[in-house]
């Protein structure tokens, strides 16, 4: 892999997020860790253990008024703690976007799914709007919707969930951005549609490059993607898939990943990822082992 490959894409370190209100919550302190260009990377992680809110906090989505957010974010060399208004929102969907665990909760009721894929295109880039219903059929097409032209004029509630989930990647895909971060993408998904959207990352990885942040309560989704960090809350641990990499979790949740582990590990197949899906199994590594 050339150099340039190896580049950090997105760069997190020293990230807090604190609740206030009554009683404020600590939910992430001094968080740190690196993805490669071109990069996936699973975040693995019980329920409670900082996962939605890692991802809302690289999308700077938490209320400002609400919540205190500190440390570094960079993507692309941006200073994304420092992006305000008009810088925000072309950051939000067209350099880094994100895939719900609720499929349903993404989309709007009233219209329908091509028209709201549309109109995110009309928000991001320059172009009338036949452009823009030309580009979401194209991510429907994508994203293996059958019959996408019909689809593109189907409202939210006509869709299976498996299909929402691909609108929702389609949706996510649309302004080609460079950072994808999904969270818990399978979780609301029967096995075969599970295996698809996981395939669906992959593909968008392999043939576009992007660099993808996928949480995941999941181990056996975690395995199906080139390396998997932990993060857990209140506990020192370790994990990895079988010696290829782990990532140690201080007591306060930092999490720190050893240096070398930022090597892009081959894609795996579609194939691999519906037989790991089944029934990996992981190894603890205790930190002595590192
Ligand atoms: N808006 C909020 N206000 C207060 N606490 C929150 C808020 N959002 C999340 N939390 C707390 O932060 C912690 C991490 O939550 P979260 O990131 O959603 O967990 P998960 O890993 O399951 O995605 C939890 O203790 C949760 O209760
Ligand atoms: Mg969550």
């Amino acid at each position: 892999m050339s150099d340039a490959a190896k580049t950090a894409l997105l760069s997190v370190a020293d990230l807090g997020v604190r609740f206030d209100g009554e009683r404020s919550v600590n939910a992430l302190n001094g968080v740190s860790f690196e993805l490669a260009q071109g990069e996936v990377l699973g975040l693995l992680g019980e329920s409670g253990s900082g996962k939605s809110v890692t991802l809302r906090a690289l999308l700077r989505l938490h209320d400002p008024r609400r919540t205190t957010q500190t440390g570094r974010i960079s993507v692309e060399g941006a200073d994304v703690m420092a992006l305000e208004g008009r810088a925000l929102e072309r950051y939000r969907g067209g350099v880094a976007s994100m895939i719900f665990q609720e499929p349903g909760l993404a989309f709007d009721p009233v219209y329908t799914i091509g028209a709201q894929i549309a109109e995110t295109v009309r928000a991001h880039e320059p172009g009338d709007a036949r452009a823009a219903r030309a580009r979401a059929l194209e991510m429907l097409d994508l994203v293996q919707i059958p019959q996408a032209r019909r689809r593109y004029d189907a409202y939210p509630f006509e869709m299976s969930g498996g299909m929402r989930q691909r609108a929702m990647i389609a949706l996510a895909l649309a302004c080609k951005p460079r950072l994808l971060l999904a969270d818990e993408p399978t979780s609301q998904l029967d096995r075969e549609s599970a295996a698809a959207v996981i395939g669906l990352i992959q593909a968008a990885n392999r043939d576009s490059g992007i660099t993808a942040l996928v949480v995941t309560h999941d181990p056996a989704v975690g395995a199906a993607f080139g390396r998997t960090v932990t993060i857990r809350d209140g506990r020192v641990g370790a994990e990895g898939r079988a010696g290829e990499e782990f990532v140690v979790v201080g007591r306060d949740g930092t999490v720190q990943l050893p240096p070398d582990t930022l090597d892009v590990l081959p894609p795996r197949s579609l194939a691999r990822a519906v037989r790991t899906a089944h029934g990996v199994e992981l190894r603890p590594v205790s930190p002595e082992q590192e």
